[in-house]
């Protein structure tokens, strides 16, 4: 027979994803795909959420900072730009007081192959999605530092350590960067209480990013059966949850972990 945990346990167990009183900023969440359903994720978990994307997607941010409840704010960024990630820092900082969980979900991909990517994609690829996860990492790791603790979660992909059938040379080299920086980052703000993980879905269907395989649903098939359960990722079902356990105080001994919510697909 099981015996009964001591209450102090069952205690703690009920505020393992609590974020009450906590602020939580989520960047690249303007244009409803998984930035948006961590959000909505944390903000359910008690947190005040503060979301941030391009300027041109402003309206949206808008529309997804009141679904998360009062004291949500929309910031226009752009994580290619030192300038305006720091504007950001300090934009969040002067809204809410403080940060204490930070995702970043900002991403672009290139379906290119390799002798026909110019050297400008690439590097606009490499810009977005691993500069921009190195900056919002250095802007709000120092910060998080300087309060004594914080949650930084990235987001790379499945083919963090892998390639798959489409030639993506670009997405995959700055992705997997994504994976190294996370480990790079855990090891130098492990000390100061700031842990430091990434995310690597496989296909979560439909975003911005994923809707024009629509066009190709062999495609699509072929990466469901790809999983070990059958399916796509549902970005209003499965991602939620994985993003809550990093962001919140039931992952407190966990850093510079790539988390995979692939239905399977890198095990087997
Ligand atoms: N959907 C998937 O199947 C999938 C799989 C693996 C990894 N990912 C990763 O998850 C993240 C979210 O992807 P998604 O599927 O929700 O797509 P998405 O297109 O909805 O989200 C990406 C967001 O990044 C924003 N962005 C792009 N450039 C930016 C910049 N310079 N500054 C600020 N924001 C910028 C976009 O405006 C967009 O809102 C991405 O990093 C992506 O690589 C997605």
């Amino acid at each position: 027979m099981v015996s009964a945990p001591p209450a102090g346990a069952r205690a703690q167990a009920k505020t393992l994803f609590d974020l009450t009183d906590q602020v939580a900023l989520v960047v690249g969440a303007g244009a409803g795909g998984l930035g948006e359903q961590a959000a909505l994720a944390l903000a359910g978990h008690g947190a005040t959420v503060a979301v941030a994307d391009l300027e041109p997607n402003l309206a949206t941010l808008q529309g997804i900072a009141s679904s998360c409840g009062p004291g949500s704010t929309a910031h226009a960024v752009d994580v290619t730009s030192e300038q305006s990630v720091r504007a950001l820092g300090d934009a969040v900082v002067a809204s809410h007081g403080r940060i204490d969980i930070v995702v970043n979900a900002a991403g672009v991909m290139l379906r290119r192959a390799f002798d026909e990517t110019s050297v400008e994609d690439f590097e606009r690829v490499v810009r977005v999605n691993l500069t921009g996860a190195w900056l919002v990492g250095r802007e709000f790791g120092a910060r998080m530092r300087a309060a004594g603790g914080g949650r930084l979660v990235l987001v790379t992909t499945v083919y963090a350590e892998r390639v798959g059938p489409v030639p993506e040379s670009a997405y995959y080299a700055s992705k997997a960067g994504v994976a190294n920086l996370t480990r790079s980052l855990a090891a130098e703000l492990g000390r100061d209480g700031v842990t430091v993980n990434c995310l690597a879905p496989a296909v979560f269907y439909p975003t911005a990013m994923t809707a024009p395989l629509a066009g190709d649903p062999g495609q699509l098939a072929w990466f469901a059966e790809r999983t070990m359960l059958g399916r796509l990722g549902d970005p209003t079902r499965d991602f939620a949850g994985p993003l809550l356990l990093l962001a919140s105080p039931a992952s407190a001994y966990m850093t510079g972990q790539v988390v995979y919510v692939d239905g399977g697909w890198s095990a087997w």
